[in-house]
């Protein structure tokens, strides 16, 4: 096969930023493939509610984004009943819980998610999405998502009706929990983590570029990931937690967490589900099971992926993309 006409791709998790990173970010949406994305709201200051969730929306079309934008609202402990249901007025389709400390801009995150179950409700009751980032601060950064499982058991239990994605799943154990949960749970996960393990991050080398929160976890994690993506099961998509920071926050003493891949998601997808054996599960992770889960229409634009090389280049404005210097088989025509 040399040729893949898809259904242009959905990322569910993509961080935008709101500075001179911004009109870099958005330039890269289309380039790497993608046609609609769920914004996070870990800008500085922070997208709170309803009115600052369509500002950062329009802020982003004047910016150059000629893709559609689905909005997120930061829940923190200022988080109101009222904050929800204005969201849910304002178009706004997941709420995002960072926690405390754990990862950029998530001082304002949380530490229990028991003092949250009045929001957790509302949000059930306004049939908005509960986007969770799973990782328990303070734990070893490597047990910190398994340490999480319990919270979100606890979640599901309480929030029968609540549809919760566990973002940027990274581990084999977590992979299990979502499967066991049912239809109102899914995970996301990214192009990094399907690829990268700890060895690729501080293994002989440290690799600023590969640093991101969940850190990449240990080769049987990355084999579950793939497997799950393998099996075709419904519940697991993409969303790429593509994190843009300038180099020079990544190649110093004290780097940032995230990795830049938007710019070539696709190409990339297209080289590593080819390798990996499941290029027949390309469309459904990229372009299906993501826009099902959300109860959006799916994508009819498409895109058209064609066998020619394409190599990563070192820099892609201020930032370093993921898979830089390499040659990926898949080029976007
Ligand atoms: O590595 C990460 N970078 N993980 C996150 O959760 C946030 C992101 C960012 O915003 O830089
Ligand atoms: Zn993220």
């Amino acid at each position: 096969m040399n040729e893949l006409r898809l259904p242009i791709a959905d990322d569910m998790h993509i961080h935008l930023r709101n500075d001179e990173r911004t009109e870099h970010a958005v330039r890269a949406v289309r380039a790497g493939g993608t046609g609609r994305v769920l914004a996070m709201p870990n800008t500085v200051p922070a997208v709170s509610n309803g009115a600052e969730a369509e500002n950062y929306r329009r802020r982003l079309q004047d910016q150059g984004a000629d893709f559609e934008i689905l909005t997120t609202i930061k829940l923190t402990g200022r988080t109101t009943v009222e904050d929800i249901s204005d969201a849910a007025a304002n178009g706004v389709v997941a709420v995002k819980q960072y926690p405390m400390g754990v990862t950029t801009n998530s001082d304002d995150g949380v530490t229990d998610v028991r003092p949250l179950f009045p929001i957790y409700e509302a949000i059930q009751d306004k049939d908005l999405i509960l986007s969770l980032h799973g990782e328990v601060p303070g734990v070893f950064v490597m047990d910190a998502e398994t340490a999480f499982l319990d919270s979100l058991h606890d979640i599901c239990r309480n929030f029968p009706k609540l549809r919760i994605i566990l973002e940027h799943t990274t581990t084999a154990a977590a992979v299990d929990l979502v499967k066991e949960l049912g239809d109102h749970v899914a995970a996301t996960i990214t192009d990094h983590h399907l690829a990268i393990t700890l060895d690729d991050v501080v293994g002989s080398k440290i690799q600023p570029h590969h640093f991101c929160m969940p850190v990449a976890k240990r080769p049987g994690d990355r084999d579950a990931l793939n497997a799950v993506v393998k099996s075709g099961h419904p519940r697991f998509f993409s969303g790429t937690d593509s994190a843009p920071h300038k180099v020079e926050d990544k190649e110093t003493a004290c780097g940032c967490a995230g990795i830049f891949n938007s710019p070539f998601h696709m190409q990339f997808l297209a080289h590593h589900f080819e390798e990996s054996g499941m290029l027949d599960r390309l469309e459904d992770f990229t372009s299906r099971f993501g826009a099902d889960f959300y109860r959006l229409r799916r994508n009819t634009e498409e895109i058209h992926l064609v066998r020619e090389p394409c190599t990563v280049p070192e820099r892609y404005g201020p930032m370093v993309p993921f898979r830089s210097g390499q040659t990926l088989n898949w080029s976007l025509r």
